[in-house]
């Protein structure tokens, strides 16, 4: 044990202690003592000048530390560094080390001997496990359990499970509270079996947003502004700009964003896929970045900036109705469409099927008769918004001649059968 910790101190002490200038690293009258392990002698008298120590070596940024406890501490210490690639930044006392700081994968730790407390679970997340033998888990000799996670783990769309919802907007309607002051509305709580979800969001005191960098792990996900304004910032897409009503974005998976202010009122309908995502922070990155990149690719899709009043209108899939298309179908590659539809004079009363995994709708303004086959014919006010199964026959009877439809659908191709 002794010979093993010895080379540690000497390796330690190389390493790092003869790089640092005098300057930085005080030394004690004992350090300047040539001792039988060399540099050793330095080392004892740095580790044992408190905060100092930390001024050597490796792991220097890191301001806070884990402590562990071990019984043993040379077994431990080879497993950490060895195993799991940690390296030395301090080692105390050097005659008879009881305490080993070391640090690595952004964490530092410290390995004391005789310490009280829990030896703990460490979750490690790696890129490549066959480094770790292929392990997923592993115990080191001072029982800290070492998880070994996938720190990307592909993204998981669960099976599309159909069903017709209606969310009515009104008394009715449950909001919830969410962070920064913001309303949320679950447009469709059963969530499609986890594969969908759609929000209808306020922030109806308005003002700066307490946003930040951050990104999604989507397969896809775009904003519609319903009312009032929103300024927001995209990565590699110029500076910030106002998303007005009837304007909407295609956020590309991982794209880089963040919200910095809205209007007084704003709402928006959000719509994702999955509906459980993650989100992460990105601490490093400033928005607006300095590279303008409107074609980047993110994940085989591109940002999309809808502004609808710079929008034509063409025909609808359905009789009758027109729409304007806010060309996610083609940055998307077909993953998703989304498209603003309304009435063309006064549509004729037709029954449709549609054979797409999701095909959601938002009233934007005006009412219309909702007949699905078998579930009656409920009226439906601007606000609400509807779920239609593919295969289920349906109507849109009674459309009045303010009536804006928002849809979308995934996937983007897909057929509409009338009969
Ligand atoms: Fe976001």
């Amino acid at each position: 044990m002794a010979a093993r910790l010895r080379a540690t101190l000497t390796r330690f002490s190389s390493d790092s202690l003869t790089p640092e200038p005098p300057s930085v690293v005080p030394v004690c009258e004992a350090g300047r003592k040539t001792t039988e392990r060399g540099q050793v002698g330095n080392l004892r008298a740095h580790c044992g000048r408190g905060p100092e120590r930390f001024t050597l070596g490796a792991g220097m940024g890191i301001k806070a530390q884990v402590v562990l406890p071990c019984g043993e501490l040379e077994e431990t210490l080879g497993f950490f560094t060895d195993r799991l690639g940690f390296r030395v930044d301090a080692i105390y006392p050097a005659d008879d080390p009881s305490v080993a700081v070391i640090s690595g994968h952004g964490l530092r730790l410290e390995l004391k001997r005789g310490a009280s407390g829990a030896p703990g679970v460490l979750r490690l997340l790696v890129s490549d496990r066959s480094a770790f033998g292929g392990a997923l888990e592993l115990t080191a000799p001072n029982g800290t359990r070492i998880e070994l996670v996938d720190a990307d783990p592909p993204l998981v769309v669960p099976t599309v499970v159909p069903s017709f919802v209606l969310s009515e907007n009104g008394d009715r309607a449950e909001w919830g509270t969410g962070r920064a002051g913001m309303r949320y509305r679950d447009l469709v709580p059963d969530r499609q079996g986890g594969s969908f979800i759609a929000s209808h969001i306020q922030i109806p005191g308005g003002g700066p947003v307490p946003d930040y960098v951050h990104f999604h792990k989507v397969r896809f996900q775009m904003i519609y502004c319903y009312k009032g304004w929103v300024r927001v910032v995209y990565e590699d897409q110029g500076p910030p700009f106002v998303l007005k009503a009837g304007d909407c974005v295609l956020q590309p998976p991982r794209i880089r964003h963040r919200v910095l202010e809205s209007s007084p009122g704003l709402e928006v309908i959000e719509i994702g896929c999955p509906a459980n995502h993650e989100t992460f922070a990105d601490h490093d990155l400033a928005l607006p970045t300095s590279t303008l990149r409107p074609d980047r690719d993110f994940e085989g899709q591109r940002f999309v900036r809808h502004v609808a009043a710079e929008a034509s209108w063409q025909p609808f899939r359905l009789e009758g109705f027109e729409c304007r298309d806010t060309g996610i179908a083609a940055t998307t590659n077909g993953i998703a469409t989304v498209r603003v539809a309304r009435p063309r004079g006064t549509p004729a009363t037709k029954r449709y099927r549609h054979d797409a995994d999701f095909l959601f709708t938002f009233v934007l303004s005006g009412s219309l008769t909702l007949d699905v086959h078998g579930r009656g014919a409920p009226p439906v006010a601007e606000g609400t918004s509807f779920v239609l199964p593919p295969g289920k026959l349906y109507s849109f009877d009674n459309c009045s001649p303010d009536l804006e439809l928002l849809e979308v659908a995934l996937p983007a191709a897909f057929e509409t059968v009338s009969r």
